[in-house]
């Protein structure tokens, strides 16, 4: 596996190789959400490249930015073993100099959801993306389900500015009792591992109506409200695949998504019916 973090290099690397290309931009703390991610760009292309970079444009002042779990050498490892070709490992100063150009989330769509209660963070999140697409030029991008309203944005960005990519979703994998995986996991103490358990079982609790022919919208977000009521909610929404709020769902273009803040992580998780 390669290892750079130049992203001329990277670009002079991959030019002329006339191959499929298959991009995983992440983070890094890597788990098994990741690394189906990975393993799908594995399956659809020639060369797979990863990207780990803690973006900090979007984070918002007093986030987690400081104590985001770093675990470099882990990720390295998790790369080499899942047969990662190339990883992208920059610095700040290899993506951000001063007076940038960035790209602005959608005034509605990127400010609703998690948007209302981080505003610019997708700004944050889109000009990354922009910039790591920019360099890599991959056939296919791999974005996880688990983020919905990111995967829709990146999309919206790609299809509304005639970019030359992919966006290839991927399931949410989750914990055998049913958590999502996620980065952020680690904060919880046990006691609060436990109470995250409500926003699986709210979940399956949306599911199990729908399957009894429970539609109503209203109905099935306020008992989802009343699993998750001890916690903080930030939203509970029933939306269509493109992001507009559905009075009832329609199984086949539906996403239920439920964002809340566990002690003081905040956990968000969706399912697509
Ligand atoms: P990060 O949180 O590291 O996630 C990287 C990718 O992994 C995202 O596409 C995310 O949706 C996906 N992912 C996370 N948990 C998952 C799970 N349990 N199952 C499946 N996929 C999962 O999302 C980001 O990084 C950043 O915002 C980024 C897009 C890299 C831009 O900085």
């Amino acid at each position: 596996m390669k290892i750079i973090s130049s992203p001329l290099e990277l670009k002079n690397y991959l030019k002329n190789k006339n191959q499929t290309i298959g991009f995983v931009p992440t983070m890094g703390a890597l788990h098994e959400g990741h690394i189906s991610l990975i393993k799908k760009a594995k399956e659809q292309n020639a060369l797979v490249v990863v990207s780990i970079f803690l973006n900090p444009t979007q984070f918002l002042k007093g986030e987690d930015l400081d104590k985001y779990p770093k675990k470099d050498e882990a990720d390295k490892k998790i790369c080499e073993l899942s047969g990662v070709d190339v990883l992208f490992f920059p610095q700040v100063e290899d993506i951000y100099g001063v007076d940038e150009v960035s790209m602005l989330a959608p005034k509605v769509r990127g400010y609703v959801l998690e948007g209302a209660s981080r505003p610019s963070h997708f700004n944050g999140v889109l000009t990354v993306v922009m910039k790591l697409l920019n360099i890599v030029n991959p056939t296919r991008a791999y974005l996880g389900k688990k983020d919905a309203q990111q995967l829709n944005l990146i999309s919206l960005m790609v299809k509304q500015l005639f970019m030359d990519v992919e966006i290839v979703p991927v399931d949410t994998v989750r914990e055998k009792d049913g958590l999502a995986l996620s980065s952020r996991n680690i904060y919880l103490t046990p006691q609060e591992r436990e109470e995250a358990l409500k926003i699986p079982s709210s979940l399956r609790r949306a599911t199990v109506m729908v399957t009894r022919g429970v539609l109503d919208s209203k109905e099935i977000t306020s008992d989802m409200r009343e699993i998750l009521a001890p916690l903080e909610i930030f939203y509970v929404e029933i939306l269509d695949r493109e992001f507009n709020r559905l009075l009832d769902v329609e199984i086949g273009n539906t996403i239920i998504l439920v964002e809340v803040k566990v002690g003081t992580t905040r956990l968000l998780d969706n399912i697509w019916l």
